[in-house]
């Protein structure tokens, strides 16, 4: 009884500080004027310039920007660096084959020379940013037309940028916040010799494979490690082998403690996309027409990878990352439309536009400034569509659907610039085809890939009108459809390595004349044709216009929420999200405890099921208990835990740190339950998952045998 009135009272206690939800992607460089004495009040024992600072280290020198989508941090001062599996997975993928395969049994570099070369991957760490809205937006009284307005943003972009990288010492980045109300110049420090140090196997790093991926409980051990690599003088260089580890200025220590439920949690990381400002009919848009289509597409592809791979080792090993890819935002846009739906989401939105609509009323220049603003959105989006269903599926279809096509988009640009290139040139692209080459067909299997074209472009065909498809096709009857495709597909230098190499061998005028004139180069071109003259025009003006509106749309609403502090949607820059260890009630009467443990993985264990099949050597070691110091209170290996902190894709490999600046975790997803957060955040059911770092530990440790890399960490216990 006593208990529950202590209840009541927390809860009370706790909704009447509103602002203790836990929604928010900030800008580590206002955390001072915003957020800082929150996180204090929740727990955080760190300053403002503890995580963000230009005159000290701080704790954004150890995050990177890893690759082209995820974040790491630095874990030594010799360079080490830990991200997800995940977000390692295609360069893991790439340095396997079925004699090597690191996918299944893990790779572990007993010593710095083991470490594995990964051409192409680079990770940046954050300079400086700063805001440059006065440098961007440069004039006063009278205001430009549209066109010369972005015109001189783009001139002011381009000086702000060409200033700062300081002749190729840096990479300057202006980005928009607040859908350009602001700007932010964002320079960073690019190092492009990133080695492979170590990754479990998929039956760890990817345990439960995609159909946990989304979910909670969880028990993925999702993480590899990286090392940075420097010139002798500890600048940034390309690949040579005598380049050295990186003498890191801060890295994170690691906590043994673990994560207790409550504990304050901050996320500092590069979250990619968000849209938390739509109109509600955009939302609506979303949940009855974008993701539905865009599920149903992938529905087809996955069915026919999923099939192959199950037939054929070297298949799988092929389409692995390929098939993560795909199923990956497949299964997202499922959770986002259940989500949305039972939010209440398009209604919650036309709640805060009569909010909205009221507030306008009250002024004459606000009536003027954004009394239109909902009619047009209205106008617009009905308008667009039709055009945004053609742009989904020739996105998912023509542009990424099959690997054939994406071959000829990949090839087509240096076959239009043949005729201007000269000798040298020509040489150069060869090369650069014979790389391309390469890298496509070894994860090509013709008959699988044939499959999904063939179902694909059938879709394509059936489900959308007549003027977005090109008349060729949109005239044949089904049954000739099937075999007028085939045929092409069947033909086609582009489904058949031999052929093309050849022609790359030899890659002259005739060469050149023999791809364009490819059946399947016909038919790309084809439906860009369509496209371009049927669905772009339409589509690139009509997102304009809505881009227009949404700009003055989140003016108004940064003007009416004066009093309340907004986040700007993410876009790939650095952010801080705090909440808290806890877990949730995802449906009634079901409650989810906030971490979970080796026993769940031994409950899962099921060798019949590729994504269940625990090894050997981990069973061994729950067997005999051989935990050492990475155990909890209760002797259990913790995996993961949940948290409430407001995360994104790109947040995938970002610390998460505890009161002290320590290491607790590694983000790598959300629950199932709350995945429309990139829309709406929900704090009662929006958790993010994370990996708890003792597992990350153990599996180095006792599973790997590589306790060589812990010396180079520091463990706090
Ligand atoms: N859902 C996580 C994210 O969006 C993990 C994806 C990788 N895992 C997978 N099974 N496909 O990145
Ligand atoms: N798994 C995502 C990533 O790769 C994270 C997320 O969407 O929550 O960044």
């Amino acid at each position: 009884m006593i208990k529950g009135i202590i209840r009541l009272l927390i809860i009370c206690i706790l909704s009447g500080q509103a602002a203790l939800a836990n929604e928010g992607m900030w800008l580590p460089t206002l955390l001072k004027k915003y957020n800082i004495e929150e996180m204090q009040k929740m727990g955080f024992k760190l300053t403002a310039e503890d995580i963000y600072s230009v005159n000290q280290a701080s704790l954004k020198d150890a995050i990177v920007l890893f690759g082209r989508g995820c974040t790491g941090e630095l874990i030594s001062d010799k360079g080490l660096l830990i991200t997800n599996h995940h977000c390692g997975y295609r360069y893991i993928q790439q340095h396997s084959s079925v004699e090597n395969d690191y996918l299944t049994n893990g790779f572990w570099a007993m010593s710095q020379q083991e470490e594995l070369i990964n051409p192409g991957l680079s990770v940046k760490f954050l300079k400086r940013m700063e805001d440059v809205t006065d440098r961007v937006i440069t004039w006063k009284d009278t205001i430009p037309d549209r066109i010369e307005q972005e015109k001189i943003i783009d001139e002011n972009i381009e000086a702000i940028e060409r200033e700062a990288v300081e002749n190729g010492k840096y990479v300057a980045d202006v980005k928009p916040l607040f859908y350009g109300n602001q700007y932010f110049l964002y320079i960073y420090e690019e190092y492009k010799d990133v080695r492979l140090v170590g990754a479990p196997p998929s039956a760890i790093g990817k345990f439960g494979g995609d159909t946990d991926n989304w979910m909670w409980p969880r028990h993925t051990g999702d993480f590899s490690l990286f090392r940075i690599y420097t010139d002798k003088d500890g600048n940034p260089a390309s690949y040579s082998p005598d380049n050295v580890p990186m003498k890191s200025k801060k890295f994170l220590p690691i906590s043994l403690k673990g994560a207790q439920e409550n504990d304050f949690t901050l996320v500092f990381g590069y979250p990619g996309s968000t849209q938390e400002y739509l109109p509600s009919i955009a939302v609506d848009q979303i949940i009855n027409q974008n993701d539905p289509d865009k599920v149903a597409i992938r529905d087809l592809k996955l069915a026919i990878l999923g099939a192959s791979m199950k037939s054929d080792p070297a298949i799988r090993i092929q389409y692995a990352s390929k098939y993560a890819g795909t199923s990956n935002s497949w299964k997202k846009w499922q959770g986002e439309i259940m989500g949305l739906k039972r939010l209440k989401a398009v209604e919650r939105k036309k709640e805060f536009e009569s909010d909205f609509t009221s507030w306008v009323n009250q002024s004459e220049t606000r009536k003027k400034s954004y009394g239109d603003i909902l009619e047009s959105f209205k106008g617009l989006y009905e308008q667009l569509a039709p055009y945004s269903k053609a742009n989904d599926y020739y996105s998912e279809i023509v542009y990424r659907g099959t690997d054939a096509l994406q071959l000829v988009a990949k090839t087509n640009p240096v076959l239009r610039l043949f005729g201007s290139m000269d000798d040298k040139q020509i040489e150069k692209s060869q090369k650069a085809l014979t790389v391309l080459s390469t890298s496509h067909f070894k994860d090509y299997h013709k008959p699988t890939d044939r499959k999904v074209f063939i179902a694909l472009f059938n879709k394509y065909i059936n489900d959308l009108p007549k003027e977005f498809v090109p008349v060729k096709l949109s005239k044949l009857k089904k049954e000739k459809r099937d075999k007028y495709l085939l045929k092409i597909y069947d033909k086609s230098v582009f489904t058949d390595q031999q052929k093309y190499s050849d022609l790359v061998s030899t890659f002259n005028e005739k060469a050149k004349e023999i791809f364009q004139n490819d059946p399947l180069f016909k038919l790309y071109e084809m439906f860009v044709e369509t496209r371009t003259l049927n669905v772009w025009p339409n589509y690139a003006h009509l997102t304009d216009s809505i881009k227009q509106v949404q700009k003055r749309y989140m003016k108004g609403i940064m003007e009416m929420s004066v009093n309340k502090q907004l986040f700007p949607d993410a876009n790939l820059t650095l952010r801080v999200a705090y909440g808290k260890v806890e877990g949730f009630q995802p449906k009634d009467g079901v409650r989810y405890r906030h971490y979970t443990t080796l026993e769940g993985i031994m409950q899962k264990d099921n060798p019949e099921i590729y994504d269940y099949d625990v090894p050997d050597r981990l069973k061994e070691i729950y067997n005999n208990k051989d935990y050492g110091r990475y155990a909890d209170d209760n002797g259990q290996i913790r995996v993961c835990f949940s948290a409430s902190n407001h995360t994104t894709g790109g947040n995938s490999g970002s610390p998460v740190i505890n009161a002290e600046g320590q290491l607790i975790g590694v983000n790598f997803d959300r629950c199932w339950e709350g995945t429309m957060s990139d829309i709406m955040f929900d704090p009662d059911r929006c958790r993010n998952i994370v990996l708890d770092i003792r597992y990350a530990l153990f599996i180095i440790d006792k599973f790997a045998g590589a306790g060589y890399l812990l010396d180079e960490m520091e463990i706090v216990d």
